[in-house]
């Protein structure tokens, strides 16, 4: 995720901006910038580190931003780094989120001279625009922040101006209240060293941040934001107070799902875009094979779902590294799609340049802008979920199984196989799932005393069947890499085909039951399991589930996705189960984040 920090007082705001952006590290970057005004506005900015931007030296700086970048509009490059500045560079803007209107504002921003592939880049010039008709510097802003749309957390310094001025929408900024300045920061780490009295903006905030105080307004009106003092451990700073970065990216997940859909999907219409040729990719094939491994490739078998239930392709989803094309005669008529959270995987690279060699077209479905399956495919689809550290795919499958549902309204929508109906059931419940997955995070002290309860089973068994399958085989992955228990996912129907002579006692059943999953079915099975002794924890949306379930856990009622909504449960069970047996959960033992090796 992107890092802002920024300074404005006394102090040695050089050195302060810059120390703020090193505590930002953690999030993940592909790049970084600072912007400095003391007798003019100076920005440096870069690719990689930290360390290699030229941090100005002259002591007459009095403000500065700084900004590290996680690449989600255009590559990573020197130029599409933060800050941005308008046609007269005396506006410098640093930005987390996506601006999801910026192609409509940039055609409207003729003239302008834009430098950068980012949405970003509209900012200083919408605000350059308002200055030029007469506005000063606050109203200038708060007039080009009204016409942005999507998700923004914004920090904007001027050359003449003793003063920055930041604005919230969907994406955190707080403010550092210290003795000799002001600070901003994405969050509390970028300035804790610092100081701990922080304010926390609200969405449709604007704050005028000088030296010495801060005036937020919200819609035309000055509110009042109260000062909090934080107790912030700043050794544990690097995980935003977390313990571990998957418990961090866990709780990520709300925001990486509203970042994956934020500007894809329009309301009015019901139709979806996704910045990738449908017609020309889709628009005449008849197969698609999937390409994935581990957690991506449990992310396809949910796509093969959406994309056969609502389009006429046909769609078979391939471990990569047992790939072999299937219609290499048809090859023209297919899509090979590849999964791959860090684009870089070995197995998935290799079986893509398979998919080429006969010459299937190809589309990556990635969180990696620049990684080397972009340079590879001809369309890249991200998933927008920020970085991800931890070597459990947690934030990216969700993220993952949002893009690809999105995909299938679109694809299903251009070849004329998904009612308007339809369309409106996945778009309602894609964008049910970030406050859906927020409730379930709500709960997790009732899910660790499950987890307390279980923890000591011989082996874990997850049961379910249509989209509950994949969601079933993805929790048992979580659960075995962390914990180093053994773990099985299963289509309900199978276990009393072999399995069941597994279940005794001591080894927990996880069974979903959210609604479009034939839940009662599974319940007939979970009914098998408990009445060999299996205690059965339930994932359910029926109200009379603790009929079989030993435990229930509740999961919001969102339509088709629910699993997903499920899932989230259980990667804080498997988090809490590690947890107990004190397990390396961001790098469980033998396991790599990236798999560069075939
Ligand atoms: C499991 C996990 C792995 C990856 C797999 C593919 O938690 O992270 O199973 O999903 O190695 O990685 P990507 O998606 O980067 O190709």
């Amino acid at each position: 995720m992107c890092g802002i920090a920024g300074y404005i007082g006394g102090g040695d705001s050089t050195a302060i901006v810059e120390d703020g952006l090193s505590n930002l590290e953690y999030r993940g970057y592909d790049s970084a910038g600072v912007a400095f005004v003391g007798e003019r506005l100076t920005v440096e900015k870069q690719t990689g580190t930290i360390d290699g931007i030229d941090i100005p030296t002259n002591n007459d700086i009095s403000q500065g931003i700084g900004h590290t970048r996680w690449s989600t509009h255009g590559e990573p490059t020197d130029a599409n780094a933060h800050p941005h500045t308008d046609c007269t560079s005396s506006v410098a803007v640093v930005h987390n989120g996506i601006i999801s209107n910026y192609d409509d504002l940039k055609a409207e921003l003729g003239g302008h001279v834009f430098e950068s592939e980012t949405d970003t880049e509209v900012v200083p010039h919408l605000i350059e625009e308002e200055l030029t008709a007469g506005y000063d510097f606050v109203p200038a802003v708060r007039r080009a922040t009204d016409q942005l749309k999507g998700s923004y957390a914004i920090a904007v310094t001027h050359a003449d101006k003793a003063k920055l001025v930041v604005a919230r929408q969907d994406s955190p900024l707080v403010v550092g209240h210290g003795e000799e300045g002001m600070y901003i920061g994405s969050d509390v780490t970028a300035f804790a060293e610092f100081t701990q009295r922080v304010s926390y903006l609200e969405d449709g905030d604007l704050a005028v941040i000088a030296d010495d105080d801060v005036t937020v307004y919200n819609d035309g009106q000055q509110v009042s934001r109260p000062i909090r003092q934080v107790d912030w451990d700043t050794s544990a700073a690097e995980k935003a107070g977390h313990d571990h970065y998957m418990h961090k990216e866990i709780h990520e997940q709300p925001h990486a799902l509203r970042q994956a859909l934020s500007g894809r999907i329009n309301d009015l219409e019901g139709t979806v875009d996704l910045d990738i040729d449908i017609e020309g990719t889709f628009g005449d094939c008849e197969f698609v094979e999937i390409i994935a491994c581990g957690t991506s490739y449990h992310a396809g078998l949910c796509a093969k779902r959406f994309l056969e239930s609502h389009t006429d392709l046909a769609v078979s989803v391939n471990i990569a590294s047992e790939y072999e094309p299937a219609h290499p005669h048809r090859a023209t008529d297919t899509v090979a799609l590849a999964i791959t959270q860090s684009g870089e995987t070995a197995d998935t690279l290799a079986a893509l340049r398979d998919a080429k060699a006969v010459g299937m077209r190809t589309v990556a479905v990635t969180n990696t802008v620049g990684s080397t399956v972009t340079r590879e495919v001809d369309e890249s689809l991200f998933i927008r979920a920020g970085p991800e550290i931890g070597v459990a795919a947690t934030k990216t499958f969700v993220s993952q199984v949002a893009t690809l549902t999105l995909l299938a309204v679109a694809v299903g929508q251009h070849r004329g196989t998904l009612s308007a109906g339809e369309a409106t059931d996945l778009l309602e419940s894609v964008q049910a799932l970030p406050s859906a997955v927020q409730s379930i995070l709500d709960t997790e002290a009732e899910i660790r005393e499950t987890a307390e309860d279980h923890a000591d089973g011989e082996a874990f068994f997850f049961i379910g069947r249509q989209l509950g399958h994949p969601v079933a085989l993805e929790s048992a992955l979580k659960l075995k890499e962390i914990s180093y228990d053994h773990a099985e996912g299963f289509p309900s129907g199978e276990l009393k085909h072999g399995p069941l002579a597994l279940v005794t006692p001591n080894t927990p059943v996880i069974a979903f039951l959210t609604d479009a999953t034939d839940p009662r079915e599974t319940l007939h099975n979970a009914k098998e399991v408990e009445s060999r002794g299996a205690p059965v924890i339930g994932l359910s949306t029926l109200a009379d589930a603790d009929t079989y379930c030993a435990e229930t856990i509740d999961i919001p009622e969102i339509g088709v996705l629910e699993p997903m909504v499920a899932n989230v449960a259980m990667q804080l069970f498997a988090y809490h189960v590690a947890k107990l047996k004190d397990r390396n959960i961001d790098k469980p033992r033998n396991l790599a984040k990236s798999v560069t090796v075939q």
